[in-house]
């Protein structure tokens, strides 16, 4: 039996860990055991807890609840917390999820004492290095054994970085072994997609009607905590909104709801609070998330995992960044950067609007990375 140890502690890591968690509990009891490490990164409930009930991700062995704090201290504190965890479990491989400061805690703490580091998601890059997501990335690549890259430019990036390509077993963080396998995240949308629609009643909660309406959710700090970047975005998707008659579905993370609060310019809140159309709610569950993103006309946003998502339920994206480590998105058409410019993102939906049959490739992969991850695991890392 191997034993691994996963690390999850934001929102994003919770739904790529159900992909294989589920993987593991249906065709790999036998073969792996998981013992779950949360970090405490994110800690409200509808932040967390929704998505370990909802998914069905087995409770976590340990919490370290760390919360919030600066980048160094909530870091720091993992680290700490997740070496501990390592030399009393002693762990076969260590799981690390996409780009939070959890999974570099854990890269950071696995590698320092030789436990081998899987990275799933490994491979993208924003080229943008001011993102503290980007140096995650990068130093948690960079200590791996295994890297599962969603996509094929995510694989190319590594081998631009030096990672072998035609390498032979034991694999180490000295000879690293990469690979391209699909994205869990595409695993995890098909396999919710028609329970979600059972089991969600969120678009008659707010009233929300089939193709009649734009998701939106602004979490980045850079847009939220910068006041011109924030109003500029607000002020688009009111216009958008006042020009079109159209509704504005808005689940708020806690960092925006304080920005909304505190950073807001008064001219643009007071606009977006008389206008009746903006319809903000609480963070949603992943399959509320799912449904308003099937039935919404067009998606707007700052995340890397909803700008996926609206690909996957084919519909068109404008992405409040200046650049994206999803580029086969951009590439394909169905998505435009238009950074917080509100002149861009009017224009944006403009076209958007009236563009007609748009293509989406097939990217991300057939819906099962994570056996394919689990079979890797399983081959690499069992007893000789
Ligand atoms: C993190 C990830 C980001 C991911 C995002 C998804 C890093 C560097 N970034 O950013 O890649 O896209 O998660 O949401 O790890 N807060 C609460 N309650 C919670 C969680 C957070 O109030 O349950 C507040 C905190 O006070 C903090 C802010 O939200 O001020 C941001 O939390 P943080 O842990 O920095 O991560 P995210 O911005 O969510």
């Amino acid at each position: 039996m191997i034993k691994i140890l996963t690390v999850i502690g934001a929102r994003p890591q919770f739904i790529k860990a159900a992909a294989l968690s589920r993987a593991i509990r249906n065709k790999f009891s036998e073969k792996i055991k998981e013992v779950i490490v949360h970090t405490g990164q994110h800690y409200d409930d509808n932040m967390s807890r929704v998505f370990f009930d909802e998914m069905e991700i087995p409770k976590e062995d340990y919490n370290l609840r760390v919360g919030s704090s600066s980048h160094g201290k909530q870091t720091a504190a993992m680290i700490s917390g997740i070496e501990e965890l390592l030399l009393k479990e002693k762990p076969d491989c260590m799981v690390l999820y996409g780009d939070t400061n959890s999974t570099l805690a854990g890269a950071v703490a696995a590698s320092k004492i030789h436990v081998p580091v899987v990275h799933i998601e490994a491979g993208l890059r924003s080229f943008n290095k001011s993102m503290p997501e980007e140096i995650n990335r990068i130093v948690c690549d960079h200590c791996s054994t295994l890297l599962f890259s969603p996509t094929k430019k995510g694989y190319t990036n590594l081998l631009r970085e030096g990672f072998p390509e035609f390498n032979q077993r034991p694999f180490t963080p000295d000879n690293p072994k990469i690979y391209h396998c699909g994205d869990i995240m595409y695993d995890n949308a098909l396999y919710f997609s028609q329970l979600a629609e059972k089991k969600s009643d969120i678009l008659t909660k707010y009233n929300l009607s089939t193709g009649a309406f734009v998701l939106a959710t602004i979490h980045r700090d850079n847009n939220t905590d910068d006041p011109e970047r924030f109003a500029s975005i607000f002020s688009a998707l009111n216009k958008i909104s006042t020009e079109n008659k159209l509704k504005i579905a808005l689940p708020i993370h806690p960092r925006t709801s304080k920005a909304l609060q505190n950073n807001l310019r008064k001219d643009v809140y007071d606009a977006m609070k008389a206008n009746p159309n903006f319809v903000l709610m609480p963070p949603a569950s992943f399959l509320e998330m799912i449904v308003l993103e099937k039935n919404c006309m067009l998606v707007c946003t700052d995340s890397g995992g909803v700008q996926k998502e609206a690909f996957f339920f084919k519909k068109p994206c404008i992405i409040f960044r200046p650049e994206t480590e999803w580029v086969e998105l951009v590439e394909s058409g169905t998505a435009v950067l238009t950074d917080a410019d509100e002149k861009k993102i009017i224009y944006a939906f403009s076209q958007f609007r009236n563009k007609k049959n748009m293509v989406f490739p097939p990217v991300f992969g057939n819906g099962r990375a994570a056996e394919f991850i689990c079979e890797e695991i399983v081959k690499n890392f069992s007893p000789t």
